[in-house]
């Protein structure tokens, strides 16, 4: 299949453009950045807000993995009116398929960043297009993020009773080239990590695992979406579900095969970190991510 992936430079579309090459696919991979085609790659320029460039984008291929965010401080930008300019533009190419990455509890909590990927949802799911969503939990790779950012703290705020469900964004990226793969569901799915976790819990593995001592100092977060959290509204029980563990995220365990000073298999298909060139997207602009962990410290278990 021909496939379009907008947000190919994101998280989880670095992720994602390899697994549909690796599935024999043909990628067009959509950035605000120029970018050199490669392989079975072919990188086109678009805005999604603007609009600039979408109808190019979307001519000739058979899907759409639409993966672009705008995140939690974009308003939405890429989310709702990007998905609207998307969804006009499918529609006049003909596209068969759209699926649209989402956030599990979209549909519960709107609240906030919710609230524009439920809006985005409604887009896709009223657009008259063959249409599949994949709401996941958080990624691994974007609470490491989040932890590296106030590791700093000598004291770290924990609230034991936020709920947090941790997937690594290569399952999801599997899971999202299976369903785009597919015949449109028309309907929503979830896609969780193996653990819900407590926000203590997570924090003290990541500490633990990065060597590093911190006061916890146990608080109740504020606010409606941590409410949520706390209610369990942002994790699911769906099936499939990812497998890779939050410790195995941040400690992957050595592969049973590996030879000595050998292949990093392991690394290399399912922990390329947040710090990783890989996932920089400004430094590496080359799809065959997971190039290695260069400058970061990942501990290793035995
Ligand atoms: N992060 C999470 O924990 C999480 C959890 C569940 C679901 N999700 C969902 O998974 C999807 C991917 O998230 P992510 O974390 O991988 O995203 P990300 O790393 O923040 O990347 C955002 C992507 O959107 C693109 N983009 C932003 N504005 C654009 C615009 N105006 N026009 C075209 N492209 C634009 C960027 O491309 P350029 O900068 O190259 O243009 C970039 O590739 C989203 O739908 C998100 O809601 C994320």
């Amino acid at each position: 299949m021909r496939i379009l992936v907008t947000g190919a430079t994101g998280m989880l579309g670095r992720a994602l453009v390899p697994a549909l090459v690796k599935a024999g696919h043909q990628v067009r991979a959509l950035s605000r950045t120029k970018r050199e085609s490669r392989g079975n790659v072919e990188w086109v320029w678009g805005d999604l807000f603007s609009g600039h460039g979408i109808p190019e984008a979307v001519a000739g291929v058979d899907a759409v993995a639409h993966l672009a965010t705008s995140g939690r401080k974009g308003r939405g930008a890429a989310d709702i009116p990007g998905t609207r300019q998307l969804v006009l533009a499918a529609r006049d190419a003909g596209i068969g398929h759209v699926l649209l990455t989402s956030m599990v509890g979209a549909d519960r909590v709107p609240v906030g960043y919710l609230t524009y990927k439920l809006e985005a949802e409604r887009l896709v799911a009223g657009s008259g297009l063959g249409w599949t969503v994949l709401r996941s939990t958080p990624f691994q790779q974007w609470l490491h993020r989040r932890l590296r950012d106030y590791a700093s703290l000598p004291v770290l705020p924990v609230d034991p009773s936020v709920l947090v469900q941790p997937v690594h964004t290569g399952e999801v990226a599997a899971r999202a080239a299976e369903l785009i793969a597919g015949a449109p569901l028309g309907a929503a799915v979830e896609f969780g990590g193996p653990q819900v976790l407590g926000h203590a819990e997570l924090t003290r593995t990541w500490c633990r695992l990065h060597g590093l001592r911190r006061m916890f100092l146990p608080v109740r977060f504020p606010g409606r979406l941590h409410a949520a959290e706390r209610a369990g509204d942002l994790t699911t029980d769906a099936t499939p579900a990812g497998t890779i563990t939050w410790r195995d995220f941040l400690a992957p365990p050595a592969p049973a095969d590996t030879p000595p000073g050998g292949s990093d298999d392991f690394a290399t298909e399912h922990t390329a970190s947040p710090t990783s060139p890989a996932t920089q997207p400004e430094q590496d602009p080359d799809v065959h991510v997971y190039g290695g962990d260069d400058g970061y410290e990942r501990p290793t278990r035995s």
